[in-house]
C-alpha cells in the first residue's frame, strides 16, 4: 500500500486555502496527512481551522528571534521535525531566508494571486486593475530565494470586468485558488511532478509551460 504523503502548511491569515486542502483531502480526493499547520502569527485563522481538524500546530513568534534568518532556520528545523515531505504555503507573508530554504527546494510550493510572472509580492489586485489588464489569475509555483520567482507549476485565469473593483476581484479569485492549490498538490502526492531545480518535469517529460485549471482540473496550456 503506498504510504501517505505528509505535508506541512504555512499561513499567516485567515486560512481559506488550507480549509480547501483539508475539505479536498476529507472529501478523500487528496491523498496527504497534515503533519503540521505552522504561523508567524499567533492569532491566524489557519491555526484555527488546524486545531479543529486535530492538525497538530506552530506558532511561532519572529520578535523572540535576534533576526530573520535565526526565526527561519529554527522554523524550518521544526517542519523537518514533523516529518513532512512537501511544505506549502498557503497566504505566509513572509520573505523566507535562502539557507533555510535551501534543503525545500523542489519541496515547498507557494500560491500567490497573480499570473506570474506579472505582479509578484503584494497588492496584486489592485495592480491588475491599475495596469487595465483583461484577465487576472492565481500561480502556483515551486519556491526559491527569489520571492515569488520560482518555476510555474500551474495558473488559473479569471476574466476582469469592468465593474471590479480590487476586493471583488479577490473575492471572485479565491474559489479558483480553492481548486487550484489542491489540484496542483495532488499531481505532488501522486509524484506526478518533479523539479530538481533545473527542469519542471510532469510524468517525466519536461513541463514546457504552466498547467491551466479547466472545467475539469488541471490541462495543458492550449
Ligand atoms: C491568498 O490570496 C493567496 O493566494 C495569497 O494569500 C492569500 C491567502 O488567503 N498568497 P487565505 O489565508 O488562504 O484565505
Amino acid at each position: 500500500m503506498a504510504t501517505t504523503f505528509r505535508i506541512a502548511v504555512l499561513a499567516s491569515g485567515r486560512g481559506s486555502n488550507l480549509a480547501a486542502l483539508i475539505a479536498a483531502r476529507d472529501r478523500g480526493e487528496l491523498p496527504v496527512e497534515f503533519a503540521l499547520v505552522g504561523s508567524d502569527k499567533a492569532s491566524a485563522g489557519a491555526l484555527r481551522l488546524a486545531e479543529a481538524a486535530g492538525i497538530p500546530t506552530l506558532a511561532l513568534d519572529p520578535r523572540g528571534y535576534p533576526d530573520r534568518r535565526a526565526f527561519d532556520l529554527d522554523l524550518f528545523e521544526r517542519i523537518a521535525a514533523s516529518g513532512a515531505e512537501l511544505l506549502v504555503l498557503a497566504g505566509f507573508m513572509r520573505i523566507i531566508d535562502a539557507d533555510a530554504l535551501a534543503p525545500w527546494i523542489g519541496r515547498m510550493i507557494n500560491i500567490h494571486p497573480s499570473l506570474l510572472p506579472k505582479y509578484r509580492g503584494l497588492h496584486t489586485h489592485r495592480r491588475a486593475l491599475e495596469a487595465g489588464d483583461a484577465e487576472h489569475g492565481a500561480s502556483v509555483h515551486f519556491v526559491t530565494a527569489e520571492l515569488d520567482g520560482g518555476p510555474v507549476i500551474a495558473q488559473a485565469r479569471l476574466a476582469i470586468t469592468p465593474g471590479d473593483d480590487e476586493a471583488q476581484l479577490a473575492q471572485r479569485l479565491l474559489p479558483l485558488e480553492h481548486r487550484l492549490l489542491p489540484a496542483v498538490l495532488g499531481l505532488l502526492a501522486s509524484h506526478r511532478l518533479r523539479w530538481d531545480g533545473h527542469t519542471v518535469q510532469l510524468d517525466g517529460q519536461p513541463l514546457a509551460a504552466p498547467l491551466e485549471l479547466g472545467a475539469h482540473g488541471l490541462q495543458p496550456a492550449a
